[in-house]
């Protein structure tokens, strides 16, 4: 392989030529020099190549080499005579290997984020997505590298489905019916006998149904992969196809969840911060001013824990500040949960048993018989990133609240088997990966921290 630039700019100036390959970001004339930042995208900063004018006066060469060009730089490895980096390249061969006419779109100028989305297949050439883009990459190895040094099994649940986790009726239809002609039964409703599965099938909201069934013989495991939500939320936080970590812990309460949860957002916390330093200082500059101190204080410190009904005295009194007024038994929103993060705990808070009536029908009933053991991780800037529970092993009681919500037990017939064979308390979570990026680099909207964001009227690229 190739040198990168990341590691030209590591070595020590000496009369080896090395080779530089790239794309120009920047182009600056003087006199007798030219200045040409090429940057390969291991590392923010390019290397500076330094071109003699003399040397290369033969042909139309530096003229066709334009912002945006690939270019082959090779030459030795020289201190550089300018103060902004240590070394640079002294060319002595020079190849444009593609050109780019002057309408790229990346001229060098600040773009705002909004055009730059518009542009996405060119995007990760900016600082900000070649930066999203390499912290994206070291929080996913971080977040294996996490599982599969505490002895986690990673599981490929399918993204295919007809069970709906979520119940919330979010999801979207996979079918290859003829739309313009679809089948119907003798009562008038589509048969999807006659569909591509033989019955209704869609995309998955959540793995945990089927990672549950998993950590009934491994005991612990994990799923990281794509979830779908056709939610009509045009929010900063939402995205229609999103990427989703899922533990499943069996022998594990709440109290257990909730570590697992605390130690692996401060791993893949860490891991970011270790890693990726410049990125990081980028962010923190041009970004979120104080991002990294406040993840240094983060990872120090224990999150704070509060029930919902703590949480909603809290809230309660200052309902005249929300666009939404806290009672006990509503959902609590993003203003709520912001509010609890950045004005009362000043750092990440798990809240936990909330209403029965508010959360999905697979986490444990308390004894109250009003809340369940659901654990959500709310962020500062963010609210929640992370929703979880322990999960309902009694039979008796899950069946009883499935009948409650109107599911219907034969299409969980596998799910409920669980419960039947050998049922033991157990617990996960699942943490949205998306608002994780957002949260440790700053970046404003989650469509910004994806390659290809998917949401309401917007599937291009
Ligand atoms: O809270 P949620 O819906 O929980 C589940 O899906 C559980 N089955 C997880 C589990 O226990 N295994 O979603 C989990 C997280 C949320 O906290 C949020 O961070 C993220 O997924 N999320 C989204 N991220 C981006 N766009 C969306 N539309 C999202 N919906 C949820
Ligand atoms: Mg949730």
């Amino acid at each position: 392989m190739s040198e990168r630039i990341k590691q030209l700019l590591q070595r020590t100036p000496s009369e080896e030529i090395v080779k530089a390959e790239g794309w120009v970001r920047t182009k600056r004339d003087s006199k007798n020099v030219c200045f040409l930042e090429i940057n390969d995208g291991s590392t923010l900063k390019g290397i500076q190549a330094v071109v003699d004018k003399a040397k290369f006066n033969n042909d139309d060469l530096l003229n066709n080499i334009t912002t945006g060009a690939s270019v082959v730089a090779e030459g030795m490895i020289v201190h550089s005579q300018g103060g902004a980096q240590d070394v640079e390249l002294l060319v002595s061969a020079l190849t444009l290997v593609g050109d780019c006419p002057q309408d790229y779109p990346l001229q060098k100028k600040r773009h705002t984020v909004e055009f730059l989305r518009e542009k996405a297949h060119l995007r990760a050439r900016t600082n900000l997505f070649g930066a999203v883009a390499r912290v994206r990459n070291t929080m996913s190895y971080a977040i294996h590298t996490f599982f599969q040094e505490n002895g986690f099994v990673y599981v490929h649940t399918p993204l295919i489905t007809a069970s709906d986790c979520e119940g919330a009726g979010e999801q979207f239809q996979v079918t290859t019916l003829d739309l313009e002609n679809v089948p119907k039964t003798a009562d008038g409703k589509v048969d999807y006998s006659k569909d591509f599965f033989g019955k209704m099938a869609n995309l998955t909201v959540s793995g945990q149904l089927e990672g549950e069934t998993y950590a009934m013989a491994l005991k612990n495991i994990y799923t990281f992969g794509p979830t779908f939500r056709a939610e009509n939320s045009n929010t900063t936080r939402h995205l229609a196809e999103f990427w989703m970590v899922e533990p499943e812990m069996a022998f594990c309460d709440i109290d257990g969840n909730m570590a697992v949860a605390e130690e692996f957002l401060k791993f893949i916390f860490k891991t970011v911060l270790d890693k990726n330093g410049e990125d990081m200082q980028f962010f923190d500059s041009f970004v979120q001013k104080g991002v990294i101190e406040n993840l240094e204080h983060v990872i120090s410190s224990p999150f704070v824990h509060m029930s919902y009904t703590d949480a909603v005295k809290i809230l309660e009194k200052e309902n005249d500040r929300f666009d939404f007024p806290v009672h006990w038994g509503c959902d609590l929103q993003s203003e709520h949960e912001k509010f609890l993060t950045e004005e009362i705990a000043k750092s990440p808070v798990i809240v936990t048993d909330y209403p029965k009536e508010i959360k999905a029908f697979y986490m444990k009933l308390n004894e109250d018989g009003k809340t369940v053991r659901g654990m959500d991780v709310l962020v500062p800037r963010l609210g929640e990133i992370i929703g979880g529970s322990e999960r309902e092993y009694r039979l008796d009681v899950l069946l009883a609240k499935m009948k409650e919500l109107g599911l219907r037990p034969e299409d969980y017939w596998w799910y409920l088997e669980l419960r039947k064979y050998g049922s033991v308390p157990h617990s996960g979570f699942g943490l949205g990966f998306e608002r994780a990026i957002q949260y440790v680099t700053g970046v404003g909207n989650i469509r910004d921290v994806i390659p290809y964001p998917r949401y309401v009227k917007s599937a291009e690229f």
